[in-house]
């Protein structure tokens, strides 16, 4: 048997800009991993089996005449699309293809259904390509995974940034950039997909971040799912109506997380923390003009008291509930700002930020 894992995620600035090229966010890679194993099957058919997926409900849309399901938080959606890629990868190189059992065990979705927003369709997808290739005796390097995760996960969701693809590859703090996905739609038309993941993908950048000594990352949850596709569906509905104001928003936001990397490298606590505070202000204006709910008063409630005791705090990802993000410095009293946030019915999240080991 062979056993993969890649973690979580969470998203520190950038988010939403980060769907556009050139506009860089940053994101963390937390310590709650998704593990998938793969035994040889031992009968011509195969199985996959997860403890915490159990489908009770989903999602559709009436299109016309027509209902259409949405299965984009549909967690096998996303392990069939993984395994299809790579195996199509494999094949190329003449690999001869086997039947096996799959089992995915995930920290990311609690038994209750209870989900964190730790991008656990990125982690799923992840660790089954890197399953997958292990599986057939495939070297694999960062960027393969992240290439062949990326297509997977593109070809299910339809739209997103693949930044919380990237944090589950590389992990750490890291520094994002988009790819041009026109370019690779047409790439992938015309190339084999040996071909296309060897190329140079414009626009793509990742670029691993150091934090300053004595920052500290806390992280709470408003207990309040939220759905990243249905969002990100509806402001790219908005965007050419938006027209000046959305790029507006581009501009703004690739300058302040700009300057939030530039705090990185200076190990300047302050700075980071001021465009955090500056990146809170965007979002909520970017929440405004398209009318939906980012941060939604429990969010609120959660950054107040983090501000209230010294941290730069907001929302991460998509909003909407999921997580908040807080950055301290050696100042913050981190347990009584906790004990807070349990008064107020948000759960602070016992998580660390996890390191990968580097491959190329
Ligand atoms: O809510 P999350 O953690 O899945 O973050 C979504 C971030 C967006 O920028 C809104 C979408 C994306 O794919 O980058
Ligand atoms: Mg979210």
């Amino acid at each position: 048997m062979i056993t993969e894992q890649a973690p979580g995620k969470l998203y520190i600035a950038g988010e939403y800009a980060v769907l556009e090229q050139d506009c860089p966010a940053i994101l963390v890679a937390v310590n709650q991993f998704i593990r998938v194993s793969i035994t040889k099957s031992k009968s011509s058919t195969g199985s996959i089996h997860s403890k915490q997926y159990s489908q009770d409900s989903i999602h559709w849309v009436r299109r016309g005449a027509k209902m259409v399901i949405d299965n984009r938080d549909n967690p096998f959606e996303y392990i069939l699309s993984a395994i299809n890629l790579t195996e199509r990868f494999c094949l190329e190189q003449h690999i001869k293809l086997r039947v096996y059992d799959l089992h995915v065990n995930s920290d990311l979705d609690s038994a209750d259904g209870k989900k964190y927003g730790l991008g656990s369709s990125a982690a799923v997808t992840v660790a089954t390509v890197k399953a997958i290739l292990r599986f057939y005796n495939v070297p694999f390097s960062n960027e393969l995974v992240y290439k062949l995760s990326a297509i997977s996960h593109y070809s299910v969701q339809g739209n997103g940034s693949a930044g919380d693809i990237a944090a589950s590859v590389y992990g750490g703090w890291i520094a994002y950039q988009t790819f041009d996905k026109k370019w690779l739609k047409r790439e992938l038309t015309q190339k084999s997909l040996s071909e296309v993941v060897d190329e140079a993908w414009p626009g793509l950048k990742i670029q691993l971040l150091t934090p300053p000594e004595g920052m500290n990352l806390l992280i709470g949850w408003s207990q309040k799912p939220a759905s990243t596709s249905r969002l990100v569906d509806e402001t790219n509905a908005n965007k050419a109506a938006l027209n000046v104001e959305y790029k507006q928003f581009l501009q703004q936001s690739r300058k302040c997380v700009l300057r939030m990397i530039d705090g990185f490298e200076q190990g300047n606590i302050d700075l980071i923390k001021m465009q955090i505070r500056e990146n809170r202000k965007l979002l909520q204006h970017f929440a405004q003009i398209n009318q939906i709910a980012i941060e939604i008063p429990r969010l609120s409630k959660l950054i107040n008291i983090a501000e209230s005791f010294g941290g730069a705090a907001k929302t991460s990802g998509a909003g909407n509930g999921d997580c908040g993000i807080v950055i301290t410095d050696e100042q913050t009293n981190i347990n009584e700002l906790e004990q807070q946030w349990r008064k107020n019915n948000v759960l602070p999240l016992d998580l660390h930020v996890h390191q990968v080991k580097l491959m190329q």
